[in-house]
């Protein structure tokens, strides 16, 4: 990780060479979150390919910009497409932007995924807002030196998801009449979806959905002194003693389907904040 806050620095330099627009909170738009950018009055879109150190979207990330625009009235700065460690990135490029997003001077981070039920009461396309994580990646984006001028060397994470965002979540979805649940998520490297036997695994420690992603740009915003909200919508059933075959297709389906209500959720959560 030698070189990071300089690494930072020239990516916040190239995003500052078009646009002086500050937020203070950043949105990552996963699966299922796709619509929001619609939501945004954009400013500046940045395609990644133009901010140095950002990593080259593979086909499946589908769109790689940073946008900067109002969300609900509100500055936002957007990530359209997201690194994942199963297309080959590494742990330090798929957290990279949420560097340059700190950096640009954001103090809260908003992220979405697409993950599998493990709770026999969710319902596809339901919303799990997420209160807790498990590290099931083996990998950690903050192995390495540690540059104290971007966080510490032991960084706490008694608290990764901001009780209070959570909180006025919850708020929101009653107020919304939007079915969210609650709970923890675990995330594995993927790109195999898992056996039964894991599933059992990851009920028996306590998780309620897991999924890909999240799990690294949410402990980089944790060492970067950030708040942290996290929601996951439910795109597939992963009940050890029924299992069906997972259809990418359906996931897909699902994702689609909730993008109304995530995005009512997310726009008012950042019209509140
Ligand atoms: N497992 C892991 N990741 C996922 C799943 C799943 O069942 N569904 C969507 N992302």
């Amino acid at each position: 990780m030698s070189g990071l806050y300089d690494r930072i620095q020239a990516a916040v330099k190239a995003v500052r060479a078009k646009t002086d627009f500050s937020a203070p909170t950043g949105i990552i738009l996963g699966t299922g979150l796709g619509a929001i950018a619609k939501e945004i009055d954009i400013e500046t879109s940045i395609p990644y390919e133009e901010i140095p150190g950002f990593a080259k979207p593979t086909i499946f990330a589908h769109e790689g910009n940073l946008l900067f625009g109002k969300l609900s009235g509100r500055p936002v700065i957007a990530m359209q497409g997201r690194f994942h460690l199963y297309e080959g990135f590494t742990p330090d490029q798929v957290a990279f932007p949420v560097r340059v997003i700190r950096a640009l001077g954001a103090d809260t981070l908003i992220v979405s995924n697409a993950a599998g039920g493990l709770r026999r009461f969710f319902q596809p396309a339901a919303l799990m807002i997420i209160d807790d994580h498990i590290n099931m990646m083996g990998i950690n984006p903050l192995i390495g030196p540690n540059d104290e001028r971007l966080g510490p060397r032991f960084p706490d994470m008694s608290e990764p998801y901001d009780r209070a965002l959570v909180a006025l979540a919850e708020k929101i979805a009653l107020e919304e009449g939007i079915d969210a649940h609650k709970g923890v998520y675990v995330s594995v490297t993927g790109p195999n979806l898992e056996t039964a036997a894991e599933y059992r695994m990851f009920i028996n420690m306590g998780a309620d959905a897991v999924g890909m992603s999240t799990v690294p740009e949410v402990i980089v915003a944790k060492h970067a002194g950030m708040r942290v909200f996290g929601v996951s919508v439910i795109t597939d059933m992963c009940v050890p003693d029924c299992l069906k075959p997972a259809d990418i297709k359906d996931i897909i389906k699902y994702a689609n389907q909730a993008e109304p209500k995530l995005t009512r959720l997310i726009s008012k959560l950042v019209a509140s904040i």
